[in-house]
């Protein structure tokens, strides 16, 4: 009966192809999605490569120069592509580099007929609509007004046991290295309670763990039934939707780990026990320079209570070498640092200077030393996460089963540390959180065999 159905309504409408790559942050992965969903409902049905795509939509990132260079060489890919097939493409470029470049990127590649911001891609159906009437490229990089959650499909089911959901956008902080306040805009909290039916929604549809997403995602205040909700309030809510076993949370920075998101890591056992807390550098004088608003010991102290409240919590960071005026007594602060958090896992960048930020006008670091820098922080952080994985053997933890691995009869899961962890266990168990004897740490995944 449904084949019929979907026959006859594939007739009426053919479906058209769309291909979404989704560049950078967990943000732009769950924007993705949502743009994905808003296109399902225009007739699009999504496909995993681009190859014979209608609309192939490109979700950029402008964190790091690096990134916002890859969408101009994948512009050219398809354009290649296109030429090859001989049935044109549409393409867009949706995400923080359409934001940053705008009308820039029609200039520079005429091929493309959409540019949509992060915080405009509810507008895409009629931007679509305007195409067909032969309009010519679209370029919308708006902040709306309203809230643009408030116009997308509410209809947004999981895909797997783990789901992402954006709670807060944008950033005040104005750090002096970074796009996000240009890209995103000031900081917006989506309502408690608009999250909270998003959350059960996902739940519903299988997801068993959730990660809370935001720029600044501890600053989050969002209205709530009785007054505006910190995240701790979030997190405590959340806690209670039966099914939802574990929460987490990201980005956060230091200045704004309040009291009770402290507790809460201590109180609410499904607050999974894993922080990412980027710091950036362990110089004082830095971090002034960079306008964090914090120092280094400040740091040092708060991840003391951090753990006071949850002794096994797993820290996470982001590090910036060569950023302007770094000495290498000031780069020294940093290795030290990471020697003292004794970090589970972290990222670390050299510093790349981006058009409109405070810093990307002062002299800069030579690049080779930036080179060497990131070589030695990154060998710092090796051996901290290896210490962290060797911790973990002959450990017993609970593993959240979410996808298929390499090997026939095994599966992948995630720890409550957000390690990948891989067993051999039955593939109709994905969704389960199962306890796993730890047996072998890898650098980037933990190997073990099921305890029960
Ligand atoms: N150069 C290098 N790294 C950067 N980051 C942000 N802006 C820059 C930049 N201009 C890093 C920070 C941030 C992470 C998401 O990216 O470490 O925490
Ligand atoms: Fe990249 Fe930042 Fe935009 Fe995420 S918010 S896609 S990290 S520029």
């Amino acid at each position: 009966m449904t084949a019929q159905t979907d026959t006859q309504s594939k007739a009426e409408t053919p479906t058209k192809k769309l291909y979404v790559k989704t560049y950078g942050c967990q943000m732009n992965v769950y924007d993705s999605e949502r743009m994905t969903e808003t296109l399902v409902g225009q007739g699009y049905e999504a496909v995993d490569k681009p190859d014979d795509a209608d609309l192939v939509l490109l979700n950029t990132c402008h964190i790091r120069e690096k990134a916002a260079e890859k969408v101009y060489s994948d512009l050219g890919r398809l354009r290649k592509l296109e030429r090859q097939r001989g049935v044109p493409m549409q393409v867009g470029v949706a995400g923080c580099v359409a934001q940053a470049e705008g009308e820039e990127i029609v200039r520079r590649m005429p091929q493309v007929d959409l540019v949509v911001g992060p915080q405009a891609y509810h507008r895409l159906p009629e931007m679509l609509q305007a195409l067909r009437a032969g309009k010519g490229a679209q370029v919308v990089t708006d902040f709306p007004v309203n809230d643009k959650f408030a116009d997308l499909p509410q209809t947004r089911k999981s895909s797997g046991p783990t789901a992402f959901l954006s709670v807060q956008e944008g950033c005040d902080k104005f750090c002096a290295f970074c796009v996000v306040p240009y890209t995103r805009g000031g900081e917006y909290s989506r309502p408690a309670t608009d999250l909270l039916t998003e959350a059960k929604r996902l739940v519903d549809s299988g997801a068993r763990e959730i990660t809370l997403l935001g720029q600044n995602v501890n600053a989050y205040h969002g209205a709530g039934p009785d007054g505006d909700w910190s995240l701790a309030r979030l997190v405590r809510e959340m806690a209670k939707i039966d099914d939802l076993a574990r929460i987490r949370y990201t980005t956060s920075h230091p200045n704004d780990m309040t009291d009770d998101l402290i507790a809460a890591h201590g109180e609410i056992d499904r607050l999974m026990p894993f922080l990412h807390l980027p710091v950036q550098s362990g110089s004082d004088k830095v971090l002034k320079a960079m306008n964090r608003k914090h120092d280094a010991d400040s740091y040092r102290r708060l991840i003391e209570r951090i753990r006071a409240a949850r002794p096994d919590i797993a820290m996470s960071g982001d590090f910036i070498v060569g950023f302007p005026g770094e000495t290498d007594e000031d780069f020294e602060d940093t290795v030290r640092l990471i020697e003292d958090i004794r970090y589970s896992q972290a990222f670390s960048f050299k510093y790349s200077p981006r058009p409109g930020t405070p810093a990307a006008g002062a002299e800069q670091v030579p690049e080779e030393i930036k080179a060497e820098r990131l070589l030695r922080v990154q060998d710092a952080l090796a051996k901290s996460e290896a210490a962290f994985q060797q911790t973990c053997i002959g450990q017993t933890m609970p593993v959240l089963l979410d996808r298929p691995g390499k090997l026939d009869g095994q599966m992948m899961g995630r720890s409550p540390y957000l390690q990948n962890v891989h067993l051999m266990v039955a593939a109709e168990r994905r969704g389960e959180i199962v306890p796993v004897k730890i047996t072998e740490a890898h650098r980037s995944s933990l190997g073990g065999t099921l305890a029960a």
